[in-house]
């Protein structure tokens, strides 16, 4: 029954009856869905479309630029700046925010987004996405500012991602649950697969990059250490491990299978609080996470709680199943 549910009927049954969206954000939202169609048809093409390799430059996190980085921003630019809903824009790969051109109306809402993640498994035809969020622009400021885009987590309207493996699945929420589309090619369409899905609250699975392990802080070594001994240790079950090395990858199996993702701060680069930036990554899957029944936690708070200071700061980030979210937030705030 649910197959025959489109994105677009979903959004405007979530704008008819359950009042969630205003008639500007389900347009926002169908022109986030038409690019990330865009970004999939170039990732599908690879090698054929001459979208591999690296384009050459730096971002402003100092991260080489994949030529896919910049096809996936310029397409997610193109596709909304001139629709009317949107203010402004900010992405990983754009040193500050992009104010939508004076020849088009500018409209109420704030799209943030990481074009493409996972970036070092497109050349290996590995799992990538797209994330976004949406904020509100706060309503006394007349013209758009970064510091308009310095807001909690926890006022977003919208946040998804669209992760392009062997399907392209787009998951967003609106704040009424999380809601999954699977694309169909022929049709053109993001069609419902599954609504209203829940993170089981226990697992035996945990996603984080062991190489990492010498340069961790001693509550992260103490619950991966639980964990890895297994029915014999304090905890009395195996665990698995699994590292995409793509969060929207590492995140799309924790919605659809439970499980518990931790990018912690390490001594590597102990100035920065993390790898993951807060606004356009930590933030949309913090909430996904929770509206599925999960939690997420810088290690010591709540990731939508958290008041951003600049634009591409960056956090710790432990998400997924309730109790194990919460036990590693014990082992750090109990020190
Ligand atoms: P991006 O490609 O947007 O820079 O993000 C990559 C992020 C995240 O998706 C992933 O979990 C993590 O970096 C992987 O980092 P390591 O290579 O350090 O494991
Ligand atoms: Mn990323
Ligand atoms: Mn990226």
């Amino acid at each position: 029954m649910s197959s025959k549910i489109s994105l677009t009927r979903y959004l405007v049954e979530q704008q008819r009856s359950e009042g969630h969206i205003p008639s500007q954000l389900r347009l926002l939202l169908e022109v986030v869905a038409r690019a990330c169609k865009g970004i999939s048809q170039a990732v599908n093409k690879g090698a054929l479309g001459g979208v591999l390799g690296t384009a050459h430059s730096e971002n402003v996190q100092g991260e080489v630029q994949k030529k896919l980085d910049i096809i996936a921003n310029e397409v997610l630019i193109e596709a909304n700046e001139w629709g009317g809903h949107l203010a402004a824009m900010a992405s990983e790969e754009m040193d500050s925010i992009y104010v939508v051109p004076n020849r088009y109306p500018q409209g109420e809402y704030l799209l943030l987004f990481d074009p493409l993640d996972g970036s070092s498994n497109i050349d290996i035809n590995g799992g990538i996405g797209t994330i976004f969020s949406v904020l509100k622009k706060p309503e006394a400021s007349a013209e758009v500012e970064e510091k308009d885009f310095l807001q909690a987590g926890k006022q977003q309207v919208a946040a998804g991602y669209c992760i392009y493996g062997p399907q392209t699945t787009l998951v967003l929420t609106v704040g009424d649950g999380v809601a999954m589309f699977t694309l169909d090619r022929e049709q053109g369409s993001f069609m419902l697969i599954e609504e209203n899905v829940q993170i089981p609250r226990d697992t035996q699975e945990f996603a984080i990059n062991m190489s990492n392990m010498r340069h961790w802080d001693a509550p992260v070594k103490r619950y991966i250490d639980e964990c890895l001994q297994g029915k014999e240790g304090p905890r009395g079950k195996d665990f698995n491990m699994r590292w995409v090395a793509a969060m929207v990858a590492d995140v799309h199996r924790i919605l659809s299978r439970g499980g518990v993702f931790m990018y912690p701060w390490d001594r590597r680069e102990p100035d920065k609080p993390g790898k993951l930036r807060l606004l356009y990554e930590a933030n949309p899957m913090s909430w996904l996470i929770e509206q599925a029944g999960g939690a997420a936690t810088n290690t010591r708070q709540r990731i939508l709680d958290i008041e951003p200071g600049k634009l591409h700061e960056r956090v710790s980030v432990v998400l997924g199943s309730k109790n194990e979210v919460e036990r590693i937030t014990r082992y750090h705030t109990a020190q």
